[in-house]
């Protein structure tokens, strides 16, 4: 399961407005559209009618405004998955520091994307919405003065992938609420839509799949959003190679994947180059990792990649995902390779690199340990360090706003408690304006776990089997770790993630 974390930091940040900066404004009627993604007739969530929501198309440091009209039938709040609030974290769309807007109200989103770059997407942060939709794509452009690390596209694709349930998200609710899992996903959905009938005896007819138009010998920027609810992907397109540029605004260094597994929450962009004969379209895929395969072959989003010369439909098994049933280092390996791009320049000309954060001492050290879900006053709950946070009435950023005492504590344990038994809390982590945190996530969980910093990129600076030591420190990448905000962890493995509790700039 995803779980999107805010972090409270002791004194805010204030930045002058820019007057300069261009404005971009939106009008959004958020609502149910009735669709069908896999035969079964059901509500999604849609923006202005469209299912999913339209693409924000954005350069650096632009403000941008958005008229949000909640038309469902209950509260309704927008996260801006990786945009870093630097002027309003009040605007970031996460429960305690956003209120949700009622039904049948709307709210204004106003920020700005100040010194950022790179692929991110919105969705509706809260009661399982996300399960239904509501998402869409956010480009964050380089200004033209700044040169990208790469040959300008001869254009650009969003492709959304994650897995998708034929029940609602009301009724899904209830089942987590009753303490259910929510069991094996109906599909995986590519744009919206679900899988190209490429074996007739796993997908019914009729089924609406997505076709991705392109031309011969044209380069595009391919940005890949896994927005589902918990399924780890492993995205391929059939013939084609994916040369990794941009992970979550940092460019990375380039390198050609024949496939990638991008887990909950996570964006990646690639340049991929039509060099095929086009003998016939192609598969574009994205197919669950780390479970059983011949179970889970029906849960598999297929899209079609077609040529404007094509001279057919696509035919045949799909491309192999990666063969690693016995090779349990291959994803890890995979990830490692993700690194930062030192020299190429990124919101700002100065390189990437020139931000050294090996040579910053860390100011506080969180280890945080999930383990399975476990049952606190009879409902099924996640934990960190034996806490399952329950928001509290009052939001945070307004409790402090108003100096209201005992809304929170701040008491978040550094280590995970011997022996005490799993309870709710509404415990925060204190982080030090200008410190320099390290969290360690280590997963006792039987389930790939993902972690989204809301507002904040951090490095990612270690990651392997078994239990983080103090030994561990040794083996960190000091050098070009990647600076993204969305990280899986692996069953009994951890990650350890350097953050800065305000923004490098
Ligand atoms: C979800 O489905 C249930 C029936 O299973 C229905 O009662 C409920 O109104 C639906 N909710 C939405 C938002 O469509
Ligand atoms: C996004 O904006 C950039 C810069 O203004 C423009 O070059 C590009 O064509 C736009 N992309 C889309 C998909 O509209
Ligand atoms: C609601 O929308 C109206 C019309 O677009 C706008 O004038 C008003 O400012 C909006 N209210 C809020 C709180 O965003
Ligand atoms: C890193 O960025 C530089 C500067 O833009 C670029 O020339 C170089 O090809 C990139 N290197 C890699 C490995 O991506
Ligand atoms: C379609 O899938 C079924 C079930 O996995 C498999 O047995 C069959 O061989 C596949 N058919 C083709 C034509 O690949
Ligand atoms: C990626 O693959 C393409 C096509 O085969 C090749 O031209 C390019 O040199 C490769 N790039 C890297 C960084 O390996
Ligand atoms: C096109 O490419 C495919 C895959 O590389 C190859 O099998 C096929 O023979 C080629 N067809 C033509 C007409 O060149
Ligand atoms: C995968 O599931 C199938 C069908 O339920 C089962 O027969 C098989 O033993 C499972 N394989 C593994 C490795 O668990
Ligand atoms: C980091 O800590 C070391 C040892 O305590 C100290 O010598 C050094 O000056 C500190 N570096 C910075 C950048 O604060
Ligand atoms: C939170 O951290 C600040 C220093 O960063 C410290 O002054 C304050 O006492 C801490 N609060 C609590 C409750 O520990
Ligand atoms: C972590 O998981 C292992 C293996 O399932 C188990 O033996 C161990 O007791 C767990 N530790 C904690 C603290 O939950």
């Amino acid at each position: 399961m995803w779980r999107a974390l805010a972090m409270v930091v002791a004194v805010a940040a204030v930045w002058p407005a820019q007057a300069a900066d261009p404005y971009a404004f939106f009008d959004w009627d958020v609502g149910y559209v009735t669709a069908a993604p896999l035969g079964v007739n059901q509500q999604v969530i849609g923006i202005n009618g469209k299912f999913p929501g339209p693409i924000v198309n954005i350069s650096t440091n632009w403000n941008v405004v958005v008229n949000v009209l909640n038309d469902l039938d209950e509260p309704l709040l927008i996260t801006w998955n990786g945009i870093q609030h630097r002027k309003n974290c009040w605007q970031d769309g996460v429960l305690g520091t956003n209120c949700p807007i009622p039904s049948g109200w709307n709210w204004t989103y106003e920020f700005q994307v100040k010194d950022q770059i790179g692929s991110f997407f919105y969705f509706p942060s809260t009661g399982l919405q996300r399960a239904a939709g509501g998402y869409g794509g956010v480009v964050v452009n380089n200004r033209d003065v700044i040169s990208v690390p790469f040959g300008r596209p001869d254009g650009d694709i969003t492709i959304f992938i994650g897995d998708w349930y034929n029940k609602n998200h009301t009724d899904l609710r209830k089942m987590l609420d009753n303490g259910k899992d929510l069991g094996m996903p109906d599909g995986v959905l590519i744009n919206g839509k679900g899988p190209y009938r490429y074996n007739d005896s796993l997908v019914p007819a009729g089924i609406e799949y997505e076709t991705i138009n392109v031309h011969p010998g044209r380069t595009y920027r391919i940005r890949v959003h896994n927005v589902g609810t918990s399924t780890s992907l492993n995205f391929r397109i059939q013939g084609h190679k994916l040369l990794l540029v941009e992970t979550e605004g940092s460019y990375t260094s380039q390198q050609n994947y024949t496939n990638l597994d991008v887990h909950v929450g996570q964006s990646y962009s690639f340049l991929v180059t039509m060099d095929q004969n086009a003998s016939s379209d192609y598969y574009v895929v994205a197919s669950a990792r780390m479970v059983n395969d011949s179970l889970w072959r029906r849960v598999t989003g297929v899209a079609v990649l077609q040529y404007s010369n094509s001279r057919g439909k696509a035919s045949g098994p799909l491309p192999d995902p990666p063969q690693d049933q016995f090779d349990k280092t291959f994803s890890m390996n995979q990830a490692r390779s993700v690194r930062w791009n030192l020299s190429a320049g990124a919101a700002r000309p100065n390189p990437q690199g020139s931000f050294r954060y090996s040579s910053i001492n860390v100011t506080q050290a969180y280890l945080l340990r999930s383990t399975a879900p476990v049952e606190i006053n009879g409902k099924r709950r996640a934990t960190l360090n034996g806490l399952s946070y329950s928001p509290p009435e009052t939001p945070l950023r307004l409790a402090d706003a108003y100096g209201v005492k005992g809304v929170y504590s701040l008491d978040f344990p550094e280590r995970p408690p011997q022996g005490a038994p799993p309870k709710m809390s509404r415990s925060i982590i204190n982080g030090t304006y200008r410190g320099f945190m390290e969290l360690i996530f280590q997963n006792n969980d039987t389930k790939m776990q993902s972690y989204h910093m809301d507002g904040y990129a951090f490095f990612v600076v270690g990651m392997d089997y078994g239990e983080w030591t103090e030994d561990s420190r040794g083996t960190y990448n000091k050098g070009d770790g990647v600076a993204r905000s969305t990280v899986q962890v692996s069953k009994l493995n951890y990650q350890t993630l350097q953050i800065y509790s305000v923004f490098p700039s």
